[in-house]
């Protein structure tokens, strides 16, 4: 929808050198000052889901979101759908077994966990997460949980940063409300 995808755009706010020099920083939260804008993101998101399931004939029974603005958008979606919501954190945050998977970033790596009881036998994940970059944090994400045991379909992000080309890399389909490429970007800041 063109006017959901514009007043999204509207809403962001692009931060040049943040959180450190040559980082152009697209904050997410100035959306929900917007609790209509919100809703529509979510339904579309939700939409997407369904319309993607009709077609594959694949049926999603899980939201995984991720630490922490996938924490934002994807309970709601999980919600709107009836589906359980199931969180990817940041290691050493969730209590209980978890299994864990390990990933390289610009500088060292980073480690995300999820919760083994949240995993059941035969879930199909739809991951959820606010902004695709490198896409180095979905990669891992959607390598968790075929670690856990589960099947990924597909990806959602409200922003992807089209000039990164990781959408391809990311090991599951991933859909954006919003492309965002490095010429909008370079206009933004
Ligand atoms: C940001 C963003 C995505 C990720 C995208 O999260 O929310 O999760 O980076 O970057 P990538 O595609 O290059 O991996 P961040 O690590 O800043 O943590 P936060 O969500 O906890 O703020
Ligand atoms: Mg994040």
């Amino acid at each position: 929808d063109a006017d959901i995808r514009t007043a999204f755009e509207a809403a962001l706010t692009y931060h040049k050198d943040f959180p450190k020099e040559g980082i152009t920083f697209v904050d997410f939260f100035p959306v929900f000052r917007d609790a209509a804008l919100v809703k529509k993101i979510v339904a579309e998101h939700a939409t997407a889901i369904a319309m993607r399931g009709a077609v594959t004939g694949v049926t999603v029974t899980h939201i995984a979101g991720l630490d922490s603005r996938g924490f934002m958008l994807g309970p709601m979606i999980a919600a709107e759908m009836n589906l359980p919501f199931v969180p990817v954190r940041k290691a050493g945050k969730l209590p209980g077994k978890t299994i864990m998977a390990e990933y390289k970033l610009e500088y060292g790596s980073a480690k995300i966990e999820v919760q083994e009881d949240a995993v059941p036998k035969g879930a199909t994940f739809a991951v959820v997460d606010d902004l695709l970059a490198t896409g180095g944090t979905m990669t891992a994400a959607v390598g968790l949980l075929m670690k856990a045991g589960a099947k990924v379909d597909a990806t959602y992000v409200a922003i992807e940063l089209a000039g990164l080309g990781a959408a391809s890399k990311v090991g599951a389909p991933v859909f954006a409300v919003s492309s965002v490429t490095d010429e909008d970007l370079s206009a933004r800041v």
